[in-house]
């Protein structure tokens, strides 16, 4: 993958990475809020199949904007969104925008059900799921995120962590293609932060599902995202792989944005030996085996 770069005055564009079954195609897609606030602008952006795509950018850069397009809570004002290469514009192809899952920044804009059983099969009975199908569908979604002591519980009562857990289980018992999470990892405690970001990467391996994270923790980002996408100001400027995005110090300030921590001690540890950072190490234990590779 090498970095690609947007041109912020074309009105079109292609989805990137040929070759590979792209889900969804946001072209060129401008969102303005009733008070004129914009939203996004020109934004490109495309999910690919069994991707974790990372959207990183400050505050107020679009991600949340972006997100709730993908399953059309939010419709482009101009541009055009397609699911599977069908235009969603005109409200087209309703049944589509179920293949994308929303899991929101705060659980509790989710979560409303008396416990937590009822609350995960919601979205299985309004797909118009039998009583019998949707709670089998709720059972193994919350065994799936390793939430299965929790049914009976009453969603208000529970932690923040077990929250985020139910409101990413509410999402997968109906089994969508795509998940986004909005700042999936914001609030939480380290060890949630961690059974989060584990669960993120079992959807994309054990069942195949394509995974859009809005974040500016460069660090999770870092660690899980086959693809990462700069957004500044409602578009996505710049994308690649990690390992480019990361390394590349200008591009990651022109996002305004700090790089990961990782990528920082690594340089730091370079300069100090005198070594150039070409190893480029983004996940600890590839910084450990730079580290005790290069002379020192
Ligand atoms: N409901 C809204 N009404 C008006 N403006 C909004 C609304 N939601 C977001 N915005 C504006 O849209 C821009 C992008 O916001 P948002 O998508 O929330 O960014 P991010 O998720 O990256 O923090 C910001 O300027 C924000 O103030
Ligand atoms: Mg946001």
């Amino acid at each position: 993958m090498t970095i690609t770069r947007r041109d912020p005055d074309a009105t079109t564009c292609l989805p990137t990475g040929p070759g590979r079954e792209v889900l969804i195609h946001v072209d060129c897609a401008s969102h303005a809020y009733p008070d004129g606030s914009v939203g996004i602008h020109n934004m490109c952006f495309a999910v690919m199949k069994n991707e974790i795509v990372t959207l990183c950018g400050p505050n107020g850069s679009g991600k949340s904007t972006l997100i709730e397009h993908l399953n059309g809570l939010l419709v482009p004002t101009e541009g055009e969104i397609t699911i599977d290469g069908r235009s969603m514009n005109g409200g087209g192809a309703v049944d589509l925008w179920r293949s994308v899952g929303i899991v929101f920044q705060r659980s509790d804009d989710q979560l409303f059900a008396p416990t937590v059983l009822d609350d995960v099969m919601f979205g299985p009975l309004n797909l118009g799921m039998s009583t019998e199908a949707a709670e089998a569908a709720a059972l193994e979604a919350l065994e799936a995120v390793g939430a299965a002591d929790l049914t009976t519980k009453l969603p208000n009562y529970l932690s923040g962590g077990q929250k985020r857990l139910i409101s990413i289980a509410g999402i997968l018992a109906m089994k969508p293609r795509i998940i986004a999470m909005d700042e999936p990892t914001s609030d939480l405690d380290p060890v949630h932060s961690e059974m989060i970001e584990h669960l993120i990467s079992g959807l994309k391996e054990k069942f195949g599902i394509s995974v859009v994270i809005a974040t500016h923790d460069l660090d999770l980002a870092a660690r899980i995202a086959d693809r990462v996408c700069l957004v500044r100001e409602g578009s996505i400027f710049a994308e690649g792989s990690p390992e480019e995005v990361f390394y590349d110090e200008s591009l990651v300030a022109e996002a305004g944005l700090k790089s990961p921590q990782l990528v920082r001690i690594y340089r730091e540890w370079c300069r100090i030996h005198n070594i150039a950072p070409d190893a480029r190490p983004i996940r600890i234990a590839d910084l450990i085996r730079a580290m005790s590779q290069e002379p020192s």
